[in-house]
């Protein structure tokens, strides 16, 4: 696909629901006893992939039209697969079903695409098998495919203090917590996004959250909202927020942004960086802010970042550093090395295709990312790794420069299906 060079950005651009709350507004509704209305599902791949391995087990999911409707069997109510469960590309269904597959009495083993047989497990196997969970996988208990072998007895509470900050092995672990003898607790070594702690308290867990330390007390009963009104993605808004940022001539709205503030470092850096960013509308639905975002062509200057704002943008990272190479000067992202087992080797694919748009801009060390900003770039040919997120960046660094041909734009549908028809969208 080829994408050619745009500016003068006006107008409103309509994004699609959250991908992380599409996820867990289907697994936790399956664990209530009554049917629930999910608004605004994010109908991308990676969720529809959870839709699939929920439904192995046992639970009734209708999609009618946007709308998806949930008819779970209880906490206590899952089946067992009769077959292999497929995550696809997806870490989050993976590493949550994980969770949630760990306490049951029943067996259940999981695959997925070339891409997340790649990625660590061992991550989420560890902190459950210490929780009494059995399970195996290749390669030494790491990687796909994973079989979780029923449990015996009850898994056990415990305090389990991550390496990493993530969501993904949080909320697993937090879904295995539900069913355990005595409350787990986590200690995370930064914030990461708390969508599955918000989500549980409005179904009507304990769960307390004390510093870095989240407590969560098993529970008896879910008990599910009719509806859900999922907030949109803010990792989504993210790619028109930075196009509009560097084109001249632009002023953009993006409406029901989710600003959950475990999500908006993209917003705090470009501030930072200069950008003129303003929310408005700011409201509160089902425990989750909304907002609707404005942003302007704004003039940029390089800044050095680190530490706990990561996991506050850990997806927004490609996006980012295509910020940085219209800016003034160097930018400097430390503690990135997480971006080396995402989809895709995301700092790689920066480094090795970013550069093609604009030779000698981007450096990357085991954990760090350098870019430096202002230099000249060129209408290039630039491989996606079959990655959602590098694809798009790739796509808005074309567009706000002199144009990109990407060798694959089909991967979008794993978290915005329809982002090229928005590109394409004249106002
Ligand atoms: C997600 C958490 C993040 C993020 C991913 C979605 C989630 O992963 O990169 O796209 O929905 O919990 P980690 O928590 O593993 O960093």
């Amino acid at each position: 696909m080829k994408i050619l060079p745009i500016e003068n950005l006006r107008g409103e651009i309509k994004i699609l629901g959250d991908k992380s709350i599409s996820h867990r507004s289907i697994i936790f509704s399956s664990l209530a006893n009554s049917t629930v209305e999910i608004e605004n599902f994010l109908h991308g791949a990676d969720c529809l992939s959870t839709i699939s391995c929920m439904k192995s087990f046992g639970v009734d999911i209708e999609i009618v039209g946007e709308k998806v409707f949930v008819t779970g069997n209880g906490l206590h109510g899952l089946r067992e697969p009769k077959n292999i469960l497929d995550a696809g590309n997806s870490g989050t269904t993976l590493r949550l079903l994980l969770g949630l597959a760990a306490p049951q009495k029943f067996l259940t083993t999981f695959t997925g695409d070339a891409s997340l047989i790649q990625r660590p497990m061992g991550r989420v196997i560890q902190p459950l098998t210490e929780m009494g969970a059995s399970i195996v996988g290749r390669n030494g208990n790491k990687n796909l495919p994973i079989t979780v072998i029923g449990a015996k007895k009850n898994l056990r509470g415990i305090t389990y203090e991550m390496p990493v900050a993530s969501a993904q092995v949080k909320s697993a672990i937090i879904l295995a917590g539900l069913y355990a003898e005595n409350p787990t607790t986590i200690i995370e070594p930064a914030p990461s996004r708390d969508h599955t702690e918000k989500m549980l308290a409005a179904f009507g867990v304990e769960i307390e959250k004390v510093g870095n330390a989240i407590k969560i007390y098993p529970a008896e009963k879910l008990f599910a909202p009719e509806k859900i009104v999922v907030p949109n993605d803010i990792s989504s808004a993210a790619y028109w927020i930075v196009l509009a940022a560097v084109t001249k001539n632009s002023v953009v709205t993006i409406k029901n942004v989710g600003v959950n503030e475990t999500r908006t470092g993209i917003l705090d850096v470009l501030k930072e960086m200069g950008a003129q960013v303003e929310l408005e509308n700011l409201r509160e639905s089902g425990g989750e802010l909304s907002a609707d975002i404005k942003i302007s062509s704004s003039k940029l200057r390089g800044i050095e970042f680190g530490g706990a704002i990561i996991p506050r943008l850990i997806d927004e990272v490609p996006i980012l550093a295509v910020a940085a190479a219209f800016a003034e000067g160097t930018t400097i992202i430390h503690d990135v090395g997480e971006l080396r087992v995402k989809e895709s080797d995301r700092l790689k694919a920066i480094v090795t295709e970013f550069n093609k748009i604009s030779r000698g801009s981007f450096e990357a060390t085991a954990t760090d990312l350098i870019i430096h900003g202002g230099k000249e770039k060129i209408f290039s040919a630039c491989k996606t790794y079959a990655d959602h997120r590098i694809a798009m960046a790739l796509a808005v660094f074309g567009a706000a420069a002199g144009g990109v041909e990407i060798d694959d734009s089909d991967c979008v549908k794993i978290s915005y299906p329809n982002f090229f028809e928005v590109l394409k969208w004249e106002k």
